[in-house]
């Protein structure tokens, strides 16, 4: 609707049964959030060492607490869903550790700045991205760093969940890339019906980014180690496409 860009904020990490799935989905130790996504995550750290961090999307706080482990003084983790923050203020606690709950999408209430704002997959459910990194410059010292994952475009194109062709042994022979040119909102069925997460394309992302005055510093798309094909051989998918995008940018000017 006109106008109304990025307003509208689905918070579904607070409706019971989506949360109860996710719960069960990050307590299985082979997730591809702990084996694939965090590690390229934390290798994109700066050094942390006095530094003030911001996480968006920062759900149950675990890289809120990994922040504080690598240095930094004062970390805020600030997430739309109560229900997320509750484990977040149980499990990931400390004094120099702020949760509140807030949308990524109203930073502009946040009066101070930060050395690093972290994001991990959690920006695909925003609609304006133009608007989010513009707020996110404005909230970073000179210097700071922008750092997120976000699921792939690749994943995020289809219109349809219909992602992979098999062959007769139901192994993955190829991934079923379709409308990835057609930018916008997916509604997709993950733990409930109606799941709203938005398509943007590599390009649009980086431009972006830069439009927003940003220096690309590097990009990831990680995929897992042979070993951690042979003993998952699940994530032998990888081979075909990857899972997550991760960039890290600059800011460069005051
Ligand atoms: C896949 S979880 C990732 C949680 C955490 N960053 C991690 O990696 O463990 C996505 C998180 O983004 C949060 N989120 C979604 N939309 C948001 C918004 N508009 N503002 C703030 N947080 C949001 C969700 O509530 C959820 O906690």
């Amino acid at each position: 609707m006109e106008g109304t860009k990025g307003m509208s904020n689905q918070n579904i990490y607070d409706n019971q049964e989506f949360f109860d799935g996710y719960k069960r989905l990050r307590g299985n130790p082979s997730a591809a959030n702990d084996i694939v996504e965090k590690p390229a995550l934390l290798s994109l750290a700066p050094d942390l060492h006095n530094k003030s961090v911001l996480d968006i999307g920062c759900g149950y706080g675990e890289n809120c607490i990994r922040f504080l482990e690598l240095g930094a003084t004062k970390v805020m983790g600030l997430d739309i869903s109560a229900k997320m923050l509750e484990i977040a203020r149980t499990e990931n606690s400390s004094l120099n550790i702020k949760y509140i709950n807030k949308s990524m999408t109203d930073l502009n209430g946040l009066s101070e700045k930060f050395d690093v704002v972290f994001s991990s997959l959690a920006v695909h459910y925003i609609e304006d991205f133009d608007k989010l990194v513009k707020d996110i410059y404005n909230h970073l010292n000179y210097g700071g760093y922008f750092i997120f994952s976000q699921e792939h475009p690749l994943t995020t194109a289809l219109l349809t969940q219909d992602y992979w062709t098999l062959n007769s042994e139901n192994e993955r022979i190829h991934y079923n890339l379709t409308t990835y040119a057609l930018e916008g909102e997916r509604k997709v069925t993950w733990f409930v019906d109606g799941v709203i997460k938005y398509h943007r394309t590599i390009s649009s992302i980086v431009n972006s980014l830069s439009t927003a005055g940003f220096i690309v510093e590097k990009m990831l798309e990680p995929i897992p180690s042979k070993d951690i094909m042979e003993q998952y051989p699940s994530y032998k998918k990888y081979i075909h496409k990857p899972d997550f995008l991760l960039v890290k940018v600059r800011k460069t000017t005051e």
